[in-house]
C-alpha cells in the first residue's frame, strides 16, 4: 500500500469511457465506446511514482480518432482501455515517490475520465500567460494545437511572405483556424477551406480571410471555387484534411510552392489508415512540374522550438493577431459527442470537454 499524501478523501468514484469496439467507419459513440463508473481507493490503486489527477478540461483532437484503430502511428488502444486525451487538472493524491504536489495543476495525457492515475514524470505543470483563457495551455500553447499550426507554417518549409496565396484546409477547426491567422500575419494572401456556410462566414467575418472555400457547397466543386479565390496560384498550402481537396490544391500550385502536410482527416475514419490505402495524392507530379515542395511533420520534431513558438504565440495574441474560438462541452458525458464534432464539422475552432463542471473558465469566445 502507498503512503502517498492525499488532498481530502482517499476514495473517489471514476467515471470513464471505454473502447468497446473497434469504430467501423465513423466512431458511433453507442456501440464504440461505454462509460463505465468504479469507486477508486486511490492509496492502493496508486503506484508510488505515480499521481492521481481530478481532470477539470480535456482537449477534444483528431488525432484520438486514430488511436481507436487495431494499427495506429500513435500507438493503438486495446479494447477495454480508456479512450486517449490530453487534458489538465488538480492532483488529488500523490504517491510517495511522485515528486508532485497534492493541489498542483498539471497537464498531460489522462484520458477521457473524471480521475486519471498517470506516471507523475509523465506531468507537466499547466502553462498559463497573462492575458489568455485558461483553456489556453491545450489551444493557442497547445502542443497539438497552437503550436503545431505554428511549426507547420514558420519552420517546415520556407513560410508564407507578403504577395504569397496560402490555402488552409480544416481552417475553421482548431490547428486550422490558428494556422490561417499566423499565415495572415506574415501579410500573405489567406483561404480558408471549410464545410458549410457557418464556417465560411466566420473564416471572413471573424478570421478576415481574403477568401475561403466551402468544400460541401452543392453547387461549385472546391476546384472551381479555387480558380474563383486563387486567380494566380498557390504558393503555400498548409493541409490537414488530405483526399481530393489536396488533389485539388495541388493542381494549382506555382513553381516553388511549399506544401506542408499536417494531417489527413478526411481519411481517419476510412479504417485505411497504415494499410496502404489512404487516398493518396494523384496529382503529385504537380511538384515535379512546378519545382514545388511537399513535407510532412510531426509537432514532436519541432519541440526544441518550443521557446520561440511560445514567444512568437504571445507576442501575436497581444497584438490581437491571433486568438483562439473554443467550443466548449460540458461533463464528461459528453466527450463522445465532442470527438464526433470533428468530424460532422459541429465546433469552431478548439474543441473542449469541461470535465469538472462549472470549473472551467473559458473566456474566449464559445460558438
Ligand atoms: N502533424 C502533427 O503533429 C499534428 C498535430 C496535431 C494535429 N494534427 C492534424 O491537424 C488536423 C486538425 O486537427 P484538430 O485536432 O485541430 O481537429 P479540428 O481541425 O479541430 O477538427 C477537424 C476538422 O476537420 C474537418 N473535416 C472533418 N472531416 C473532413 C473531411 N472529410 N473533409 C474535409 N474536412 C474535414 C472539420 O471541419 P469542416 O467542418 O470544415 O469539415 C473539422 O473541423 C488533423 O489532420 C490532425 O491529425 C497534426
Amino acid at each position: 500500500m502507498s503512503e502517498g499524501v492525499s488532498s481530502k478523501t482517499d476514495t473517489v468514484t471514476n467515471t470513464k469511457w471505454i473502447l468497446k469496439r473497434r469504430p467501423q467507419g465513423a466512431f458511433d459513440p453507442e456501440k464504440d465506446a461505454g462509460m463505465v463508473s468504479e469507486e477508486m481507493h486511490m492509496a492502493t490503486s496508486c503506484g508510488d511514482d505515480e499521481i492521481v489527477i481530478e481532470v477539470d478540461t480535456l482537449s477534444v483532437d483528431a488525432f484520438i480518432r486514430t488511436m481507436l484503430d487495431e494499427e495506429a502511428y500513435h500507438g493503438a488502444i486495446d479494447l477495454g482501455k480508456t479512450i486517449p486525451a490530453l487534458g489538465y487538472g488538480k492532483v488529488v493524491y500523490s504517491g510517495k515517490n511522485a515528486n508532485k504536489k497534492v493541489g498542483s495543476t498539471v497537464q498531460c495525457m489522462m484520458g477521457a475520465q473524471r480521475f486519471a492515475t498517470v506516471k507523475a514524470s509523465d506531468a507537466f505543470p499547466k502553462m498559463d500567460l497573462p492575458r489568455m483563457s485558461s483553456t489556453a495551455s491545450l489551444g493557442l500553447l497547445g502542443v497539438t494545437t497552437g503550436f503545431t499550426a505554428y511549426a507547420g507554417i514558420f519552420y517546415v518549409c520556407k513560410p508564407p511572405k507578403k504577395g504569397d496565396t496560402v490555402v488552409i484546409t480544416a481552417a475553421a477547426g482548431a490547428v486550422g483556424s490558428v494556422a490561417v491567422q499566423l499565415a495572415k500575419s506574415t501579410g500573405a494572401r489567406v483561404i480558408g477551406i471549410a464545410g458549410g456556410p457557418r464556417k465560411n462566414q466566420y473564416l471572413i467575418d471573424d478570421l478576415q480571410l481574403d477568401g475561403s472555400v466551402d468544400y460541401k457547397d452543392s453547387t461549385k466543386t472546391v476546384a472551381q471555387q479555387l480558380e474563383e479565390t486563387c486567380p494566380n496560384g498557390i504558393d503555400f498550402i498548409y493541409d490537414n484534411v488530405g483526399g481530393q481537396i489536396l488533389d485539388d490544391m495541388l493542381l494549382k500550385i506555382n513553381p516553388n510552392a511549399r506544401v506542408v502536410i499536417c494531417g489527413a482527416v478526411s481519411q481517419y475514419n476510412s479504417g485505411k489508415l497504415n494499410k496502404g490505402l489512404v487516398q493518396g495524392p494523384s496529382n503529385y507530379l504537380k511538384l515535379a512540374e512546378r519545382g514545388a515542395t511537399m513535407k510532412g511533420f510531426n509537432v514532436m520534431q519541432y519541440l526544441h522550438k518550443l521557446p520561440f513558438m511560445l514567444f512568437g504565440m504571445f507576442w501575436l495574441n497581444l497584438r490581437g493577431k491571433v486568438t483562439m474560438n473554443e467550443h466548449i462541452e460540458t461533463g464528461i458525458e459528453s466527450f463522445p459527442k465532442a470527438l464526433n464534432h470533428l468530424f460532422t464539422g459541429a465546433s469552431i475552432g478548439k474543441c473542449l470537454v469541461a470535465v469538472k463542471s462549472g470549473n472551467t473558465t473559458a473566456d474566449k469566445k464559445k460558438d
